[in-house]
């Protein structure tokens, strides 16, 4: 089986699937790594020498490749993913299951404040109140993609081992 994890940037897609993926024995890839190690350069680079067209195509290329897989995998999305061309419809077409990881506004200003460089589309953002307007506009844009996932979890003021027993609890 291949469990997918949706959400905006930092909604703990890697944190919470990582620790999924050791809890039910299966492998974890992250969509952005799995591009940086194929394309031998961290995105933020990709972004900034091919331009964000080229990385939404590959971007593309390695999920379709990935849902290939006939192996256990919990497999974490770029925040963009669900939002690109056919992407969405690519994964709800899969034998995937499919968890939006749904965390609320403030949560993610928190968190991005501080870890804005090595994300492109908000690295040149000055100011808390920007971010604040950005990530609310960003995220009423995809929340439509993202709320086709099979599963829906919230994940304000939970720890993170009891969302990973929701996830499990809703797995299986
Ligand atoms: C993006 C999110 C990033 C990465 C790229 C674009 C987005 O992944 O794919 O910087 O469009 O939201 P994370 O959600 O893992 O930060």
């Amino acid at each position: 089986m291949i469990v997918v994890l949706i959400g905006y940037m930092a909604s703990g897609k890697s944190t919470i699937g990582k620790m999924l993926a050791e809890k039910l024995n299966y492998d974890f890839i992250d969509l952005d790594d799995y591009i940086e190690t194929s394309e031998n350069k961290p995105v933020s680079n990709i972004f900034k020498t091919k331009g964000e067209i080229y990385f939404r195509k590959q971007e593309t290329h390695y999920l379709k490749e990935l849902l290939q897989s006939k192996n256990n995998i919990v497999l974490s999305l770029g925040g963009g993913t669900p939002c690109f061309g056919d992407n969405m419809d690519i994964v709800l077409n899969s034998n995937a299951k499919s968890i939006y990881l749904r965390t609320s506004i403030n949560t993610l200003v928190e968190r991005l404040k501080t870890e804005k460089s090595k994300r492109p589309l908000i690295a040149h953002i000055e100011t808390d109140e920007s971010l604040i307007e950005f990530i609310g506009k960003h995220l009423f844009e995809r929340v439509a993609y993202y709320n086709k996932a099979n599963l829906i979890l919230s994940t304000d003021n939970k720890a993170e081992n009891d969302i990973v027993e929701e996830l499990v609890a809703n797995l299986f």
